[in-house]
């Protein structure tokens, strides 16, 4: 954390990590905005599983979840496994000890008999405690693909490639473009919980370096920028101020004004998941769309 926060805040404009928006807090607020009226990948993504569950997990014994979260859209996928009898083995795999527990505890009692194993880890650097097996479907859903940038994302999407063997699948989820207007409302929700959620980067900060970010002195900030097909979430400094962190010794000026980027949400085209899935080395099997069209669930083969 200390290296990243030195690198990031060092940059121009600065930047902060994404990842470290997830303690056990971070994963509340993140919880609570997928409930959002304005957050519609959520209801979306949930809808395509839940109608295609059955088509997507064919032939799997094994549910691999990257960034699982507390997995409320997975169940769908393992209620269609558990169906047909073919449940084995569920690994959730998050950053956030706290949900990869509270998946443990509550899926098990769910399905008894079904093996959980938990992983924490970071996607950069844990992919390696994934435990092998056939027939897994590794599952990367709620969009989280679009918060890598463009070079991460390929990376990422090789690597996975590399772990999965001819019988394994990928199922992807991945947010579309769409117009600005429903774009930002999902990033800036009138009840504030996403303002809070990226103010929370900050808090992480104070805990695990022993910063001293004052939360409300940065206004969250949410931007289509189309040139980039992402939204860009910022936090900005309502006014001059300067932080100590202890932990990374580092003191930061902000001026007044000054915004520092958390996180980017990239958005697609249909066409666009099935070309970086192509690079990768994944043939698109079938390619799963909500009505309006808002939000896509892609399922690939190692080719
Ligand atoms: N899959 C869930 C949660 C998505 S939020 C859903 O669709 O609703 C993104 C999840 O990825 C969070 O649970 C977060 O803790 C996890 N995450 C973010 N960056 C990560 C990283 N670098 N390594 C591992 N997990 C990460
Ligand atoms: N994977 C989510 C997304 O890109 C993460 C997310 C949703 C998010 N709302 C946010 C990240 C607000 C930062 C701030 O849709």
């Amino acid at each position: 954390m200390a290296a990243d926060a030195r690198e990031g805040l060092s940059r121009s404009p600065k930047e902060l990590a994404p990842k470290y928006f997830y303690d056990e807090r971070g994963s509340e607020l993140f919880d609570r905005i997928t409930a959002l009226p304005e957050y519609y990948p959520t209801r979306c993504e949930r809808a395509i599983l839940n109608r295609h569950a059955p088509e997507i997990v064919e032939g799997m014994e094994e549910l691999v979840e990257l960034g699982s979260g507390t997995a409320s859209k997975t169940r769908a996928l393992l209620y269609a496994m558990a169906g047909v009898g073919s449940l084995r083995r569920y690994v959730p795999f998050d950053v956030d000890g706290s949900v990869v527990a509270l998946c443990e505890e509550e899926l098990t009692e769910l399905y008894p008999g079904l093996v959980v194993h938990g992983v924490v880890g970071d996607f950069e650097h844990d992919l390696g405690k994934i435990p092998p097996g056939e027939r897994r479907l590794f599952a990367f859903l709620g969009g989280t693909i679009g918060n890598f940038h463009e070079g991460e994302r390929a990376d990422f999407l090789t690597r996975i490639r590399a772990l999965m063997g001819a019988t394994d699948r990928l199922v992807l989820g991945a947010d579309l473009v769409k117009d600005r207007g429903t774009l930002e409302a999902a990033y800036d929700d009138s009840e504030g919980v996403t303002a809070e959620f990226n103010r929370n980067v900050l808090r992480v900060l104070n805990d695990g370096l022993g910063a001293d970010f004052d939360p409300e002195s940065f206004d969250h900030v949410a931007r289509w920028v189309a040139p980039c097909s992402r939204i860009e979430m910022l936090l900005r400094s309502v006014r001059e101020q300067t932080v100590s962190i202890p932990g990374a010794e580092l003191e930061v000026s902000f001026a007044e004004g000054e915004e520092m980027r958390t996180e980017i949400s990239t958005k697609f085209t249909p066409a666009r998941i099935e070309a970086e899935l192509a690079n990768a080395g994944l043939a698109l099997e079938r390619q799963l769309t909500d009505p309006d069209g808002l939000f896509a669930v892609s399922v690939a083969a190692p080719k």
